[in-house]
C-alpha cells in the first residue's frame, strides 16, 4: 500500500530548490503519494522561480495527489479536515517562512499551511517543519528574476518587456519592472536583455532576526511536531515509514 504524505510550501526561497529536488525525487517512487498545499505567497514565489510547472510530476491530481492552494479557498479550507480522518503518515512544512513559523507557534491557524499545521496535530498526525530562519545570523539566499536599473540602457523598444509571455514586464518611468505576481520565472527575460539588466539567481547575505529564531524555539516545545534543520532529512523520516 502506498505511503500517503502530506507537503505545505509556504513563500520561501531558501530551501525551496532542495525542497522540491526531494519532492520530486520522491514523488518517482510509486509507492508514495504527495498532496502539496500551498500558501497564497507560496504560490507566488514558487512561480517566481520557475517551480510551477515541477507539480505536475510531484502531485500529479488524482485522489490524495491534489495541489491546494489558498487562492482556491473552497477546496482548500475544507480539506484541511482531512487530517482528522485519513491516513496521512505525516505532515511537512518545508521551506517553512518566518511568518508561518510565527504564526504556529502562537496557535493562529488562519491560513491553509497554517490551519493544514493545526488540523494534523490534532487529528494525530504529526508534523515536520523545516524553517528558513533558525539562528540569529547571516544566511546565504538566491534571490529571483529583477531588474538591475544600473545596467539597463533604456531601449526602446525593450527588449524585457516584448519577451515576457506572461505580459509580466511593464515600463515604469523608463525602465522595465516585472510584476511578481504574474511572473512564472521562465527566465526568457534574462536572456534576452543583452546588456544582462535582468538578474536571476543572485546570491544575497541576510540577516536572520532574532524575533525569528525565538518562534522557531517555540515551536520546539510543541506536541506533535518536529523541527528540521534541512529538507534532507525528511528523506531519512519517510524511509522509517
Ligand atoms: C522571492 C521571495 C522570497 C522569500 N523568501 C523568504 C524566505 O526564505 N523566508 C521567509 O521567512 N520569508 C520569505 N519571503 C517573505 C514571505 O513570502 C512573506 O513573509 C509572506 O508573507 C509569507 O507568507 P506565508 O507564510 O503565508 O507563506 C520571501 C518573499 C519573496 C517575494
Amino acid at each position: 500500500m502506498a505511503v500517503q504524505i502530506a507537503w505545505a510550501i509556504t513563500g520561501a526561497g531558501h530551501f525551496l530548490a532542495e525542497t522540491f529536488e526531494l519532492m520530486t525525487k520522491l514523488a518517482k517512487n510509486n509507492k508514495i503519494t504527495v498532496t502539496t498545499y500551498l500558501s497564497s505567497a507560496g504560490e507566488q514565489v514558487v512561480k517566481m522561480y520557475g517551480l510551477w510547472n515541477k507539480f505536475e510530476q510531484i502531485s500529479s491530481g488524482g485522489y490524495l495527489q491534489e495541489i491546494f492552494t489558498e487562492n482556491n479557498q473552497d477546496l482548500g479550507f475544507s480539506h484541511a479536515g482531512r487530517f482528522i480522518v485519513e491516513p496521512y503518515a505525516l505532515l511537512v512544512v518545508s521551506p517553512a517562512s518566518a511568518n508561518t513559523v510565527a504564526k504556529i507557534a502562537c496557535g493562529i491557524a488562519d491560513t491553509l499551511v497554517t490551519n493544514v499545521v493545526a488540523q494534523a496535530q490534532k487529528g494525530g498526525v504529526h508534523v515536520y517543519v523545516v524553517p528558513t530562519d533558525q539562528k540569529e545570523g547571516f544566511v546565504e539566499t538566491v534571490l529571483p528574476c529583477r531588474v538591475d536599473r544600473a545596467s539597463c540602457k533604456q531601449c526602446s523598444p525593450c527588449s524585457i518587456v516584448d519577451v515576457c509571455p506572461n505580459s509580466a514586464v511593464q515600463l515604469l518611468d523608463g525602465f522595465p519592472k516585472i510584476n511578481s505576481v504574474l511572473c512564472q520565472g521562465c527566465g526568457l527575460c534574462v536572456t534576452s536583455c543583452q546588456f544582462g539588466a535582468v538578474k536571476f539567481g543572485e546570491k544575497k547575505r541576510i540577516w536572520i532576526r532574532s524575533v525569528d529564531a525565538h518562534n522557531v524555539d517555540k515551536l520546539r516545545s510543541m506536541a506533535n511536531l518536529t523541527v528540521l534543520e534541512h529538507p534532507q532529512q525528511i528523506q531519512t523520516i519517510i524511509a522509517k515509514l
